[in-house]
């Protein structure tokens, strides 16, 4: 995702999208344990009028990250600034940002894994000293200076926790996972977003939008306007469980969230495969998707579902997959 405040072009869409972005700690559903925590960190740190530790959040994308950072800086009453590990390509890039904070501010860098090596060497010391050190001059004359910084709060944001070297995961005080939402949750996070939009839904609708939203709130956010869109067409706006099922069947999302990805996915290792164990370049070339995506957009949820399995020689579809995919195939039969 590109979250950098710099480049990014805000589309109307996202305009939206931000409005629903939770500000502060009690508008933020789920999630519980982190919150309890971030909760005594942030009061902690303001009580002693110092920079918050610095937080590493990490899980699947759309769980509620850059969300989550935001809310910190909120809480907290200082700046924010966004940043992602792709976007910052040399170290003088970092150490422009890192030498305009102002005392407490928080530095998001999303996708942290993805910083280049020399750019994260930098870091080190920034967060363990709040010192940088730039060469300047070339060469036989060139030399080191050291340049102080303010006390800074790091958060960083990664779908891939094992991906970070490990003196860049050390250097983290906090460290957090994000986990899927329940169906309950997904539930209330669907009333707040209809309540902001002015929406009538239904309490099944609400149920409907939740257990179709693989655990992900952006997810939940994303079919709510679709499905609202049917709604404003065929039914005066309102948002029944007819609407849903109706807008959703029609985006072939079943009962429980997969898509046509996740069919796709599947039945390659299935058929194509024999159900595995199959290695992850060969589904991606056989189904002709990127094999990161697969592996950090599709399969944590169907790992949690338990329709894949993860062995030492491959990916193994469950019986769980089997049974669900035969049912949809008779469902779509009749
Ligand atoms: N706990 C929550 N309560 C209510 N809404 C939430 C919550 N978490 C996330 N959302 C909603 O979901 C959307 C996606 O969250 P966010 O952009 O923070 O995800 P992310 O984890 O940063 O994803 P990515 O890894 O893809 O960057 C937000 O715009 C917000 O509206
Ligand atoms: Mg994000």
């Amino acid at each position: 995702m590109k979250n950098n405040v710099l480049t990014e072009q805000i589309l109307p869409e996202d305009l939206e999208i931000l409005s629903l972005r939770p500000k502060y700690l009690n508008e933020y559903i789920g999630q519980e344990k982190v919150k309890e925590m971030m909760d005594i960190f942030i009061k902690a740190a303001k009580n002693r009028n110092e920079a918050l530790d610095h937080v590493l959040l990490y899980g699947p994308p759309g769980l509620g990250k850059t969300t989550l950072a935001n809310i910190i800086a909120n809480e907290i009453g200082v700046n924010i600034k966004v940043t992602s590990g792709p976007s910052i390509e040399r170290s003088g890039d970092l150490a422009v940002i890192l030498t305009s904070l102002e005392p407490g501010d928080i530095l998001f860098i999303d996708e942290i894994h993805r910083l280049p090596r020399i750019v994260e060497e930098i870091l080190y010391p920034a967060m363990e000293d709040f010192v940088i050190d730039i060469i300047v001059g070339r060469d036989s004359t060139s030399k080191s200076i050291r340049v102080e910084l303010p006390p800074f709060t790091l958060v960083g944001a990664t779908t891939r926790f094992g991906d970070l070297s490990s003196p860049l995961r050390d250097r983290f005080g906090v460290v957090h996972k994000l986990e899927y939402y329940t169906t309950e949750e997904l539930t209330l996070i669907c009333k707040r977003t209809a309540s902001i939009f002015e929406t009538e839904i239904h309490e099944d609708a609400l149920f409907e939008i939740a257990r179709r939203s693989r655990g992900t709130p952006r997810i939940t956010n994303r079919l709510f306007r679709r499905v609202r869109d049917f709604a404003d067409v065929l039914n005066h706006g309102i948002v029944s469980k007819e609407m849903c099922e109706l807008a959703l069947n029609k985006l072939h999302i079943d009962e429980i969230g997969l898509d046509n990805k996740d069919y796709d996915y599947l039945r390659g290792i299935i058929d194509n495969f024999q159900g595995g164990p199959v290695g992850l370049e060969s589904i991606a070339a056989s189904i002709g998707e990127e094999a990161t995506t697969i592996e950090d957009v599709y399969e944590p949820f169907l790992l949690q579902l338990g329709f894949i399995q993860r062995t030492p020689r491959g990916r193994v579809a469950t019986d769980k997959a089997y049974k669900h995919l035969k049912k949809a195939h008779n469902e779509r039969l009749f």
